[in-house]
């Protein structure tokens, strides 16, 4: 079973981005939890992050074609993107997993965070739980798959 964790725009900035808020570990921090807790649950998963929004909808495209499960940190895409949305929604309707992470909890946050246009096209969201959230999103894909 194959999972790919996609983060969008601004987060290949973590550790010096507004540290307060998402924390101090860098995206490579991250990336390699992830890889960790995939290899205890059996998963291959592979970590990218793009600021271009055209990148992000080819891979999960790839993802739809190649039957692999989504774990997307949409990043600022969440609030406006329908393009990043659609794509999202061919990953469910195959029946694959889409879980949307946030390592905030943007209900807490600037009101034009409250909204996600990729939440009705997803399996499920964490929201809050910082880096912990995607080791539970990746728990999640594998009971579901
Ligand atoms: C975020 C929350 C978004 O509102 C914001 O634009 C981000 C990161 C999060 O992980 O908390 O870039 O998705």
């Amino acid at each position: 079973t194959t999972v790919l964790v996609l983060n969008g725009p601004n987060l290949g900035r973590l550790g010096v981005r507004e540290p307060d808020v998402y924390g101090h570990d860098t995206l490579a921090d991250l990336a390699k939890a992830c890889e960790e807790q995939g290899a205890e649950l059996g998963l291959e998963v592979e970590v990218r992050q793009t600021d271009d929004e055209s990148e992000m909808i080819g891979w999960v495209h790839g993802a739809v074609d190649a039957g692999s499960h989504v774990v997307l940190n949409p990043a600022a895409f969440t609030h406006y993107s329908y393009a990043v949305r659609d794509a999202c929604a061919m990953v469910t309707k195959a029946g694959l997993v889409l879980i949307e992470v946030h390592l905030s909890n943007p209900a807490t946050r600037e009101v034009f965070r409250h909204t996600s246009v990729v939440s009705g096209v997803a399996t499920g969201t964490i929201a809050g739980f910082g880096r912990e959230g995607y080791l539970l999103a990746l728990r999640a894909v594998a009971a579901r798959s």
